[in-house]
């Protein structure tokens, strides 16, 4: 199978030491040297979310299972879950809801255009029987990233727990688990942990867990209940229900590492940084983006409507056979409308946009559209400087 430069909004192309742990010799995943490993890897992560307080799980399976969990565990009839939706995950959120729950509010706004913190503030107030809000951090489908902050800070003044899927946000855009009044955090190794797909890390706060204990939801594997017993109970050899993908693991722990050795905020702003040249580049050369506002605009994707005289379902095609480039399409009534582009992780930097900007100029000039060569280079001149 031919392989191609993965730029779409993860999985994304990995170091080839993090790959390396795929073909390592298996390890048992339990024992002494195993829960120092699996401990270790529960810390940096805490650390990354920026979290003394919550509880951190590592479910195998893919980001869904994460929020499937999250959902079971809160789900009941006593209370109402109120779904944010402005895209395709947030709809997923809503299926999810309402197969574990007959009381579920939506409040849907613009795909483009981010969640509103008043908005969810007025519905609070109105209905008090309303116990979590779920909402998705960074919204793929579309590139918005919605105001975690301002609405953790609203559900912290309600009561309310907030759970959040943090799939494509975790490691590269700012989160602060604890002091944003962040209840269940959902996230997947695929993205900015820089690890292929396959691991569901999942923070747990304290006021989730009342929630937690007060709903007695269904299930087993996706009882996050479930999984804060084998914590508990089997700490010290084997702190998880199930066999573990200890390669994989290893990986994310390897990862990890590098990611703090970074620095936090050195890797949100490089992350910024990357996205906002992409968006001046686009602009430069005649796309319209498809998040309006800078400030509503994810620093992990972006999205971008087709040009004039080119179509994104052909400048998608043109990137992939003639340059070996993959990047991403609409998803549902998007499909065929924008392409989208990921910056994560090893894709965030200079190195990995400038070759993709390079050939969507030639697949312009393909078109017939007048572009110099290079024209889109000139957003990232000013600010880059030699890498
Ligand atoms: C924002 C967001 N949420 C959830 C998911 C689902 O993740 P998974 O495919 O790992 O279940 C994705 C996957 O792309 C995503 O981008």
């Amino acid at each position: 199978m031919r392989r191609y430069r993965l730029r779409i909004p993860g999985p994304i192309d990995l170091e080839p030491e993090v790959l390396a742990y795929m073909s390592a010799p298996l390890i048992a995943h339990y024992g002494q040297e195993w829960v120092e490993l699996y401990t270790e890897t529960i810390t940096l992560l805490k650390r990354v979310w920026q979290t003394h307080e919550a509880d951190v799980f590592l479910m195998p399976g893919p980001g869904s299972v994460g929020m499937e969990a999250a959902i079971a565990s809160i789900s009941g009839d006593t209370h109402k879950l109120l779904v944010l939706t402005n895209g395709f995950f947030g709809d997923r959120w809503v299926t999810v809801a309402r197969i574990y729950s007959s009381r579920v509010i939506v409040l849907e706004s613009t795909w483009g255009r981010a969640c509103d913190a008043d908005a969810v503030e007025q519905t609070l107030k109105r209905d008090r029987d309303i116990k979590a809000v779920i909402m998705v951090h960074g919204e793929t489908s579309t590139g918005v990233l919605n105001p975690l902050k301002e609405i953790g800070e609203v559900c912290d003044r309600y009561g309310a727990v907030l759970v959040v899927d943090m799939v494509a946000t975790l490691g590269g855009t700012e989160i602060a688990f604890d002091a944003w009044h962040i209840g269940i955090g959902v996230s997947a190794t695929q993205k900015c942990l820089e690890c292929p797909p396959g691991l569901a890390p999942i923070a747990v706060s304290p006021r989730a867990w009342e929630l937690i204990e007060r709903s007695k939801g269904p299930g087993w594997y996706i009882n996050l209940r479930t999984w804060q017993h084998f914590a508990r109970e089997w700490g010290d050899w084997h702190p998880h229900p199930v066999t573990m993908p200890t390669g994989l693991t290893q990986a994310l722990r390897f990862s990890l590492r590098n990611i703090l050795d970074e620095g936090l905020p050195q890797r949100w702003a490089r992350h910024t940084t990357i996205a906002l040249l992409l968006r001046n580049a686009l602009k430069n050369l005649g796309f319209e983006l498809f998040v309006p506002d800078d400030r509503e605009a994810m620093n992990t994707v972006t999205a971008a409507k087709g040009h004039a005289r080119l179509p994104a379902a052909a400048l998608i095609r043109a990137l992939k056979e003639k340059y070996h480039i993959l990047i991403g399409g609409g998803l549902e009534k998007l499909s065929g409308q924008i392409f989208r582009i990921g910056h994560m992780g090893p894709t965030a930097t200079r190195d990995a946009i400038v070759p993709t900007l390079l050939a969507i100029e030639d697949v312009l000039r393909s078109v017939g559209v007048a572009v110099e060569p290079g024209q889109s280079l000139r957003a990232l001149a000013p600010v880059m400087g030699p890498e």
